[in-house]
């Protein structure tokens, strides 16, 4: 049997080095020179390949090459396929520094710096005491409980929701729908680490915006399909909102005349916030393609019920 590696994204000639180094004795495959894509029983990808995985009718076993697995289409996915997702420690720590980097840059007024060392003006502001800039983190696994605990080591009041309860130390945990005006009242600062799922897309809108306290910030590093566009600009058009730093959007590369291009409150990363490390992940991916083989439970196994 053998093991077929696609992604748009990750290069092969760092993963495979790896993961042979790993498991010698593995036939891993590259598309598009697959052979016969009956021999395939596991998958690594980030996406499914042009044409879908309907050819691969022995493939058992999809590790995901991303933390989040809504690109993979879950729903053209056979169903006896049993999916993985990355948990790697390289893009968690990644992300965590992400997410702290944007917090002090707006913390500092750096993003107000730049803009009026342009206007050629002298303003000079101080940072706020951390104790009261309430920090709102949405989503609280893997990568949002790192993001938490990252900000909490740094003196910021720290808030985060999820959909079960949860402790995490210095962090004020909150749960579901009926913990969530609670979660967003006040906050300074919004920082999206959800998976997308039909629960989740659109949930950075208006609604939410408005909870906040005025001259709140956004940084989304979840999913674009997570926020209302329009209402983005409209908040930040009202000054509800004065800035923010989003890594992932609808359409990626976002459009030439998509009018964040432009836009002097926004700043845009192009889905760079944490991208899978092959030094840290590897290991991962090996145990579970050996799992795959033995038929045991993968690590951090996808409930395609749950949609991540
Ligand atoms: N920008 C990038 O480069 C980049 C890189 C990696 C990942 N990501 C994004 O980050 C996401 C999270 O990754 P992860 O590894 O941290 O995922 P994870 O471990 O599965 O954690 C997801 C968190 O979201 C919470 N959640 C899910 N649905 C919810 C809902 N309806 N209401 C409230 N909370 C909800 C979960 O709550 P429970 O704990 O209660 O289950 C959990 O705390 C990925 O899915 C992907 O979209 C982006």
């Amino acid at each position: 049997m053998t093991v077929l590696f696609y992604s748009t994204l990750d290069d092969p000639a760092e993963w495979l080095p790896r993961l042979r180094g790993l498991m010698p004795k593995e036939d891993f495959v590259v598309w598009p020179e697959i052979g016969d894509p009956r021999t395939v029983d596991v998958a690594l990808l980030l996406m499914q390949p042009p044409g879908g995985l309907g050819a691969f009718t022995a493939l058992r076993v999809v590790q995901s090459l991303g933390a989040g697995v809504n690109q993979l289409a879950l729903d053209t996915m056979p169903p006896g396929v049993r999916v993985a997702r990355l948990v790697d420690p390289g893009l968690t720590e990644r992300m965590a520094e992400y997410c702290l980097l944007a917090i002090l840059r707006y913390h500092r007024s750096f993003d107000v710096f730049e803009r009026v060392q342009r206007a050629g003006a002298w303003a000079y502001r101080l940072p706020e005491p951390r104790s009261g800039y309430p920090i709102g983190i949405m989503g609280l696994g893997e990568i949002g409980g790192a993001v938490a605990r990252r900000l909490a080591a740094n003196q910021f009041t720290v808030r985060g929701w999820s959909r079960r309860p949860k402790q995490i130390a210095d962090v004020a945990c909150f749960t579901g729908e009926h913990g969530l005006p609670a979660f967003l009242r006040g906050l300074r600062a919004l920082i999206c680490v959800l998976p997308l799922t039909p629960a989740t897309e659109g949930i950075l809108s208006a609604r939410l915006f408005e909870q906040l306290a005025p001259g709140a910030v956004l940084i989304n590093v979840g999913r674009g399909l997570h926020l209302v566009e329009d209402d983005l600009l409209a908040a930040l058009q009202s000054g509800q909102l004065t800035g923010a730093t989003l890594d992932v959007f609808r359409e990626e590369p976002l459009p030439a005349n998509h009018p964040f291009w432009s836009h002097k409150l926004i700043l845009m990363t192009p889905h760079v916030a944490g991208a899978g490390d092959p030094d840290t992940a590897a290991g991962l991916v090996v145990e579970n393609i050996r799992r795959a083989r033995a038929g045991a439970p993968l690590l951090h196994e996808l409930d395609r019920e749950r949609g991540y």
